[in-house]
């Protein structure tokens, strides 16, 4: 991730000194509410993509006997660091979420493997991913990350969240912070009506090519996320 990357690095955390403690406090609020029941404390975790955990509920997730964080952003690395105390904190730099599932090389299936009984979280990143890659090297990641990843989280605790959508233009013509929970993934009509009324006018939101990336079965909650004055994201929570 690009050291001035609006959704890593600089430009990230300068936001979150920002917007932390004011409109990003639903959001938060909503996250930290969802992991409790999610990700109930254990023996490991394994974060991936969690920045300086801007978003993250800390305290909660500290309370796992060990944390394996997997986060290239040397910043954000010093930062959670200090913020969670150094014992029981392991990070990884390099990355195997996406060049070793492109390249068919050892990646997170295989991490996951020597580690049966740890939970993973991935830290709000999988809807960004598209926005470094072509649109044939999203759709072989995405398969690949079906195809390697999904069975790897199967008989372990995990779970996501991740960009949906964004869109932009005034806060003040949007409904406030929303939380939203359907007990299997909806269509694209049934969540824009209920995030934003089945009357009025078309709206453009740019699609972060999540949607359908895990099982449409299950409970999926929905999130706003107020990034900006200007600019919302819609956030969609898994978790199995
Ligand atoms: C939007 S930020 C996550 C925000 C975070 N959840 C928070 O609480 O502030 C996305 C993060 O994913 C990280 N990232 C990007 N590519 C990654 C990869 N291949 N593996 C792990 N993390 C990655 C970025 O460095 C960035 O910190």
């Amino acid at each position: 991730m690009a050291l001035l990357s609006p959704a890593g690095g600089l430009v990230y955390h300068l936001r979150a000194l920002r917007h932390q403690q004011r409109i990003w406090l639903p959001f938060r609020r909503a996250v930290a509410g969802w992991l409790r029941e999610a990700l109930p404390i254990g023996e490991e975790l394994v974060l991936v993509g969690p920045s300086a955990g801007h978003c993250l509920p800390l305290e909660h997730l500290a309370r796992f006997e060990r944390l394996l964080l997997l986060e290239p952003d040397g910043l954000a690395r010093v930062l959670i660091r200090r913020r969670l105390g150094a014992r029981r904190v392991v990070h990884r730099r390099d990355d195997l979420l996406v060049s070793p599932l492109l390249r068919g090389a050892p990646g997170l299936d295989d991490l996951l493997r020597d580690r049966p009984r740890a939970a993973v979280l991935f830290c709000n990143l999988l809807g960004q991913l598209q926005f470094g890659l072509s649109n044939d090297q999203h759709d072989s990641w995405r398969e690949a990350f079906q195809r390697r990843i999904l069975p790897a989280l199967s008989g372990r605790r995990w779970a996501s969240f991740h960009d949906r959508w964004s869109l932009e233009g005034p806060s003040g013509e949007r409904p406030p912070a929303v939380e939203l929970q359907f007990t299997q993934a909806p269509s694209d009509q049934e969540l824009g009506a209920a995030l934003f009324g089945a009357a009025g006018p078309p709206l453009q939101v740019l699609d972060h090519g999540t949607a359908g990336l895990f099982p449409e079965l299950g409970p999926h909650r929905y999130f706003t996320w107020q990034l900006t004055p200007q600019v919302l994201h819609v956030v969609e929570a898994v978790n199995g």
